[in-house]
């Protein structure tokens, strides 16, 4: 976009950069980013590699971050030409192997990577005339190895499940390809420090001029560790004042003493890499993987900005910071990635009820509380392995329900108000108005037999507790109905018409975001 600066002469323009610094019309290019006049007197970048960069703040205090104090901005790194801040250091590695000599004219970059980085590098690669091999492991999605073909990269496919330092793995797969092609080099983001330079080149740079020094927090995602470092340093540099804050996904190894399976892409590690100066670093947050996934999904629905996982989680982390605040104060977050790359994950509500990140139901309710919201009292309604039959049914009419549980019985000397607490332990079986009539019509003499001669398996058993999704894997087998209990109390039981009456009157299906 070139705009007439207001009110002026036509010769200031606004740059196509999105820091929006003021570009002459008198000289040829923008001081502040690639971009320049060509021959015609058009402002346009050369090629797609002058793009990378000069990403633009957003503003979050109108939606997301009403309310709170201190103005958050994040700076939107999926608007880099390919998708995510991954562009920048892809480029500096390529350049900065240029001129070491380590990659010449013609020759193959090899990187065990799946994601972002693996983008870049086929950007600057197709642009530059490098061949790219990546190699990934085979649990990655179709869609990313077809994102690196379009742009002319081969793909070597391992298996997922090897240790890191088994031949089969991807990394010693990229190993032995960048020792076997000639000319091969392996960037390796994990150890080059051209890395966290790139950010300390640029990005910082550009966060310090678009704040006019005015930042008091950065706030980003760690992975390789290169943009917190990079920008860290720089903005230090410039004001040792300036707080670095790192935020983490719980379960990697930067905050926990133990690395666990978590399922937010891109930060977080199992091992310390070299490219993170974790002195720079002056405090962390953790967030979870429920809590960045379900705040991608506000972000898109409330700012119309679609993010990735770890734009999620660093949000999320700046939110927090920014919440504990009294005093006004600027806080940068940075996006790393487009949420295009998670729409069958973060984005589809089918996978975020399996991983347990989205209720089914809005506002979900307790299993104990549906139980209240059914309306019949069905408080204790069971019926003992020694009563007659006959009991047994008068007892199910007069409470207007078709099943109750058998329980063992108890001495009558010994009945007390504590054998509630423990009926749950006395469930034997159930008996269900459609099993005695069968019964009774195959046998009249039934009627006056124990129940506990003529019951059935008991009905599966359920905590009060519990969210009600989780009923629906209850009624996904045969159980008509479920013991809900509390405690060791027997509460009652729900059916399976119980549950779909509540779906019914609640709108099934509505998110929690
Ligand atoms: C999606 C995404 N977010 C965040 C990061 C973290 O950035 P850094 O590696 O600079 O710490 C990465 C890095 O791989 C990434 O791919």
């Amino acid at each position: 976009m070139v705009q007439k600066e207001a009110g002026g002469a036509n010769d200031l323009l606004d740059c196509a950069s999105s820091a929006g610094f003021v570009y002459s019309a008198r000289s040829s290019h923008c001081s502040f980013c690639s971009v320049r006049k060509d021959e015609h007197g058009v402002l346009a970048a050369d090629n797609v590699l002058d793009l990378i960069g000069d990403t633009p703040l957003l503003r979050l205090n109108q939606r997301i971050g009403k309310g709170i104090i201190p103005s958050v901005y994040a700076k939107l790194e999926y608007l880099n030409p390919g998708g995510s801040v991954k562009d920048r250091i892809a480029l500096k590695m390529i350049e900065a192997a240029e001129r070491s000599g380590d990659l010449r004219d013609g020759g193959t970059i090899v990187e065990p990577t799946s994601g972002n980085t693996g983008v870049g590098l086929a950007i600057a690669s197709a642009l530059k005339g490098y061949k790219c091999v990546f190699v990934l492991p085979d649990k990655m999605s179709q869609e990313k190895i077809s994102l690196l073909k379009a742009y002319g990269a081969e793909v070597v496919v391992t298996p997922t499940n090897v240790e890191r330092d088994s031949p089969e793995s991807y990394y010693s797969v990229a190993d032995a390809l960048t020792r076997q092609i000639p000319g091969a080099f392996q960037p390796n983001q994990y150890f080059n420090a051209n890395n966290p330079l790139s950010h300390y080149e640029t990005t910082g740079p550009e966060i310090w001029r678009q704040t006019g020094g005015k930042i008091d927090y950065f706030v980003a995602g760690v992975g390789t560790g290169g943009t917190i470092s990079g920008v860290g340093r720089y903005l230090k540099e410039r004001n040792p004042n300036i707080k670095i804050v790192g935020v983490d996904a719980q379960g990697s190894l930067y905050t926990g003493s133990r690395a666990r399976p978590y399922k937010v892409e891109g930060v977080g590690e199992d091992f310390i890499p070299a490219t993170v100066d974790l002195e720079l670093i002056d405090q962390w947050e953790t967030v979870n993987d429920r809590d960045s996934f379900l705040l991608c999904r506000r972000i898109a629905r409330e700012e119309g900005v679609l993010v990735g996982g770890s734009g999620g989680l660093a949000v999320a982390g700046a939110l927090r910071l920014a919440s504990r605040l009294t005093e006004h104060a600027v806080i940068v977050v940075l996006v790393p990635d487009s949420g295009r790359s998670y729409l069958s994950k973060i984005y589809n509500d089918e996978w975020m009820r399996d991983q347990g990140f989205l209720g089914l139901f809005e506002g979900s309710i307790r299993i104990g509380e549906l139980l209240q919201r059914s309306g019949v009292d069905r408080t204790m309604i069971t019926v003992e392995t020694g009563e007659l039959v006959r009991k047994a049914i008068d007892r199910l009419h007069a409470y207007g329900i078709s099943q109750m549980p058998v329980l063992y019985a108890v001495d009558d000397g010994e009945a007390s108000e504590s054998d509630d607490y423990n009926a749950a332990n006395r469930i034997l079986g159930v008996v269900e108005e459609r099993g005695l009539l069968e019964r009774i019509f195959r046998d009249p003499t039934a009627i006056d037999a124990p129940v506990g001669k003529v019951m059935d398996a008991p009905l599966p058993v359920i905590d009060a507790g519990g969210d009600i999704s989780s009923l629906v894997q209850v009624f996904h087998g045969s159980a008509s109905g479920t013991v809900v209990v509390d405690d060791g109390r027997i509460l009652g039981i729900i059916t399976r018409s119980d549950l779909l009456d509540y779906m019914v009157h609640q709108h099934l299906l509505k998110e929690e975001y």
